[in-house]
């Protein structure tokens, strides 16, 4: 629950809303809750985990302040929406999604995995990534990427590919040192010259961005 709530904080105040791969729908209860949208689409492509976001939700859909739609990724999301999440699934899943679709007019997406990629793909599509940072809940570490369809095109170092733009956030100190020490303690073992060169490039790396010289 902690996660949602810090996911939420990432979320503007919007006319409409789409929350795509609601599963539980407890996002679009936060914005509606909080009286940030005046309308909210939720979708999901499992029809039985959007009925956990449809009942969580009755009451707004009876309103008509919520529709649900069960389908893949943006395929039924209407293309004007001001602001859409897409949270909680792998990285190339979210492009994925995008590529059959569009970039959202203001988005907040939260990849599991393979954040480099997504982000890769929205600098490539002209978007305008305005916050892209680490945060910490449970013990865990969760990369959320927030931008516009269109805006000044961003600029990336390659370690801000790595590691998200926040490089010297507590959080994402936190989380380079346990992703150091994860690779220091795999070198421990048997590896072969190849694999060994990349991780210890990585961990310089990461050192680098740790003693705060990361150019
Ligand atoms: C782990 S849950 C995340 C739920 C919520 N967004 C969150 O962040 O807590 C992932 C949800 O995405 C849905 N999903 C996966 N691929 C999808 C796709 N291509 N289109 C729509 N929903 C998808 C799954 O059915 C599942 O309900």
């Amino acid at each position: 629950m902690d996660r949602i709530k810090k996911l939420c904080s990432y979320l503007d105040c919007c006319k409409s809303f789409a929350d795509v791969g609601c599963d539980h729908g407890y996002c679009t209860l936060y914005m509606l809750k909080n009286n940030l949208c005046e309308s909210a689409q939720i979708s999901d492509i499992s029809a039985k985990c959007l009925e956990k976001a449809e009942n969580l939700l009755a009451p707004y859909m009876i309103s008509g302040k919520v529709k649900s739609v069960c389908c893949s990724g943006l395929k039924d999301i209407n293309k004007d929406t001001e602001q859409i999440l897409i949270a909680g699934m792998g990285g190339e899943e979210i492009i994925l999604i995008l590529k059959a679709a569009f970039i959202p007019e203001k988005f907040v997406l939260q990849p599991m995995k393979n954040a480099r990629l997504l982000r890769e793909y929205l600098i490539e599509n002209g978007a305008d990534i305005t916050v892209d940072e680490i945060f910490e809940s449970g013990g865990k570490f969760y990369t959320v990427i927030k931008g516009k369809r269109c805006g000044k095109k961003t600029e990336y170092t390659l370690t801000e590919l790595k590691y998200g733009k926040a490089l010297q956030s507590e959080a994402t100190k936190r989380f380079l040192k346990s992703e150091l020490a994860k690779k220091e303690r795999y070198l421990e073992n048997p590896v072969n010259e190849a694999a060994r060169k990349t991780i210890t490039e990585e961990i310089n790396t990461i050192k680098e961005v740790l003693s705060g010289d990361n150019r």
